[in-house]
């Protein structure tokens, strides 16, 4: 049986980064949290806890070492507030989001009300929406917009996850609607090639084993790519879910994996499944 790859699958640069930061912190010798799990991979996040990087739901449980801000990126106030707490902020903040926020501070700045594309509960838009102003918008499609808009000068920006589709969507609603737009596009391009290479490689393969966390969002959007265009796909977390007899009589099978699997891991599910030739 044939086992092929997806082109693009597996870990990003913002999660790789967020990792090795953590690493990097647990090896100081002093305590080291993440606020809130540094990835949404559970496997990855034991790993992390056994290396001694506890996760903390908030500030209010960490009180001293280093503290390891996500790649999602938080409101600026938290890291103001875990200096002052004296605690060494480790900011793995992905430089794709820093953007995102630097866009968001420079369109408020420059007098724009601004429009955020995102999901409203996501923490990633929740540090955007703190760069922006509170007075912000947040809109996850152009249904979102109010009927009536008074502001002449709108500045759009864009949860790095989103598809270009949906800023589109947004853009094209508001655009007849104001006298002044711009538009920081702020996607970050892993998700879309990942999403795409899936698709492709469900398309010419029997059967599909999708890679990572069955608590992430970004690994469970890539099965249900794959599914629309191939009825076997797999969502698994590790080798040991994977079963024989979903190959049998195969003569190929695909792996991809989320942005936020680590490569170790992509690399046990392939071999298993070479192991079940
Ligand atoms: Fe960063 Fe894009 Fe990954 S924003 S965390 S590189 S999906």
């Amino acid at each position: 049986m044939r086992v092929e790859v997806a082109r693009h699958a597996g870990v990003c640069y913002g999660v790789e980064r967020a990792l090795k930061l953590a690493q990097e912190a647990s090896e100081q010798g002093v305590d080291v949290h993440s606020l809130g799990p540094l990835i949404h991979n559970p496997q990855a996040v034991a790993e992390l806890r056994d290396k001694g990087v506890e996760v903390a739901a908030s500030l209010d449980q960490v009180d001293s070492g280093i503290l390891v801000i996500r790649s999602h990126g938080v409101d600026p106030e938290i890291i103001h507030e875990a200096v002052d707490k004296g605690l060494d902020v480790v900011d793995a903040t992905c430089p794709f989001v820093s953007a995102a926020h630097a866009c968001a501070e420079e369109l408020a700045n420059g007098g724009y009300s601004v429009v955020i594309v995102g999901e409203e509960d996501h923490p990633e838009v929740e540090g955007i929406l703190a760069h922006a102003g509170r007075s912000a918008l947040i809109v996850q499609s152009a249904d979102d917009l109010p009927a009536k808009i008074s502001a002449r000068k709108i500045g759009v920006v864009v949860q790095t996850t989103q598809s270009l589709s949906r800023l589109e969507e947004v853009v094209n609603a508001l655009l007849p609607r104001v006298t002044e737009l711009r538009v920081c596009n702020t996607i970050c391009s892993a998700t879309a090639k990942r999403q795409l290479s899936a698709e492709e490689l469900a398309r010419k393969v029997d059967a599909v084993v999708v890679v990572g966390g069955h608590n992430s969002g970004n690994t469970t959007r890539l099965a249900e790519i794959c599914r629309a265009v191939n009825p076997h796909v797999h969502h698994v977390e590790t080798a040991a879910e994977v079963e024989a007899s979903w190959f049998d009589g195969l003569e190929s099978v695909g792996v991809t994996a989320g942005a936020s699997t680590p490569h170790a891991q992509m690399a046990g599910v392939i071999e298993a499944i070479r192991g079940m030739n």
